[in-house]
């Protein structure tokens, strides 16, 4: 890590910190320390620095900065922080493909090509969101995999809730909502070992509406941001901590099932008439239940059916 991400975690973490102090810890001189605070001023983080008491930073700027990120996790990651990425999912899947180590997390100022589930497009304007792809290897049969989308969902909502402190819902299978719009979209991708027939990788790709709230008009009724809903502009480095920090065991609460409790309690599609899409099907149906499985139990007029897959929308 450069020397200005330490220094930034350190300003993160501990208010007021002397230049003496940095430069002992970190084995520079205090020139250096001084060269690595412009930097950082440069890169737009507003910085002060008081005679006999240090540098402070004052207003973390709206940059993903990894020293940000570190300051906040409790768990080990290697990070890749773009300017722009097409998506951070093909990026992350590049990396798992050519064997990079686990828990690597790749995120983007912008994406030219966020993909969203069923082919559809996701909307990544500059400055506003987290686009977060983490590359994971949780050691578990192919089957346990699935669960991986419901797990991060409750990660996700539970981080929101606790930087907001505004309440989340959950659309199955993994739409993140406030006030009834969607503030979050998750895109899990996989790859198999085959012969083992347990996972190799998972790309968990997450983009959550952090900050701003204007969309392009095909958004505007069923797209909202954080800061549009609760008035919180909340930092998007805390924000991917507190995530990364969520999933840090996926394997062990995958298979405690406890997480499905969460994943039941915040759904905004139980007791609700829901139009279904599954494979080439479309029918209406009232979702009454989510089963062990993270799958959705619906009562159409003849039969209750349960969906491990698919998509569902809202009747109104
Ligand atoms: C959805 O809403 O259907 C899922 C959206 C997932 C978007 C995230 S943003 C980071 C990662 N990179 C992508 O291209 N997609 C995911």
């Amino acid at each position: 890590m450069a020397l200005k991400d330490d220094i930034l975690s350190e300003l993160t973490a501990n208010g007021f910190v002397s230049g003496e102090y940095i430069a002992e810890k970190y084995f520079v001189s205090r020139n250096g320390v001084w060269k690595a605070v412009k930097k950082l001023r440069d890169e737009g983080y507003d910085i002060e620095a008081v005679t006999n008491k240090g540098y402070r930073l004052v207003s973390e700027l709206n940059k993903i900065s990894e020293g940000a990120i570190r300051s906040g996790l409790n768990s080990d990651w290697s990070f890749v922080i773009l300017d722009e990425a097409v998506s951070t999912n093909n990026y992350a899947k590049e990396l798992a493909v050519s064997g990079k180590k686990e828990n690597t997390a790749v995120i983007a100022e912008t994406q030219s090509g966020g993909r969203g589930r069923l082919g559809r497009v996701f909307y990544s304007p500059k400055g506003d969101g987290l686009y977060m792809s983490l590359l994971v290897r949780p050691t578990m049969p192919v089957a346990d995999a699935t669960f991986i989308t419901s797990y991060t969902a409750v990660a996700v909502a539970k981080a929101i809730e606790k930087l907001c402190g505004h309440e989340v819902n959950i659309k199955w299978v993994n739409d993140i909502y406030m006030n009834g719009k969607k503030v979050c979209g998750i895109l899990t991708e996989a790859g198999f070992d085959f012969e083992g027939g347990t996972l190799d990788y998972a790309v968990i790709g997450i983009g959550i509406n952090v900050l701003g709230g204007e969309f392009p008009d095909e958004l505007k009724t069923i797209a909202t941001s954080i800061e549009k809903e609760s008035g919180e502009k909340v930092s998007r480095n805390a924000l991917a901590a507190e995530i990364m920090n969520n999933l840090s065991n996926i394997a062990e609460g995958i298979t405690s099932k406890e997480y499905l409790k969460i994943y039941r309690q915040k759904s905004n599609v139980i007791g609700k008439r829901v139009h279904v899409t599954y494979g080439n099907e479309t029918f209406d149906a009232e979702a009454v239940d989510i089963d062990d499985n993270a799958g959705l139990v619906v009562k159409t007029k003849d039969e209750l059916r349960t969906l491990n897959s698919g998509e569902v929308s809202i009747k109104l």
